[in-house]
């Protein structure tokens, strides 16, 4: 099932998400419907507070981003109560786009190795650690279930730039093309 994707200006983006326990009700349904969401909008990665849920889960799928030849070097995974552990490496300019805030793109510098310690679907524990587009992405779902969104870390001339047009965003004024739900309007 294609859920709505919740729009810039919805406080449960802003919100630090709590962690679930193993009874958390249909959570292979919801991860499902998380990918599926995810997909139809040509996502790469999708976090629960983006579809409404304060919760600590999101999906990547980097396989999509691979060149030919090179998807192996992709993952498709979900990541429960996740924990970064540790950043390495050089920070990295990036340019981030989110499936909450369309029509906006910028250059975000992130670390390039991510380790982090997950649950997975079936609540088994995993300390990994993640490079290049990767950790970029899960970086950025990471973010979302700590109420932080990509553009609070462009550069300030670029913040300032954005912000009319992220104002427009919060009111539902943008284009997508895929369901979403805003703040002030719903559809
Ligand atoms: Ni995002």
């Amino acid at each position: 099932m294609i859920l709505s994707i919740y729009g810039y200006g919805q406080p449960v983006l802003k919100k630090m998400a709590d962690d679930i326990d193993k009874d958390y009700p249909e959570l292979g349904a919801l991860i499902e419907n998380m990918y599926e969401t995810m997909y139809n909008a040509s996502g790469v990665g999708l976090a629960a507070p983006q579809i409404g849920k304060s919760i600590r889960l999101f999906v990547v799928d980097t396989v999509q981003m691979m060149e030919e030849g090179k998807e192996a070097e992709g993952i498709k995974k979900a990541f429960i109560n996740a924990q970064i552990v540790e950043l390495n490496g050089d920070e990295v300019p990036y340019e981030e786009g989110c499936l909450s805030i369309p029509d906006i793109r910028g250059d975000v510098d992130r670390p390039e190795i991510v380790r982090i310690k997950y649950l997975d679907e079936d609540f088994k524990e995993h300390d990994d650690i993640f490079t290049g587009v990767n950790a970029r992405v899960i970086q950025h779902e990471y973010d979302h279930i700590d109420g932080v969104l990509f553009v609070e870390k462009l550069k300030p001339l670029k913040r300032q730039l954005i912000k009319r047009k992220l104002e427009s965003i919060k009111k539902g004024k943008v284009r997508a093309e895929y369901k979403m739900k805003f703040v002030g309007k719903g559809r």
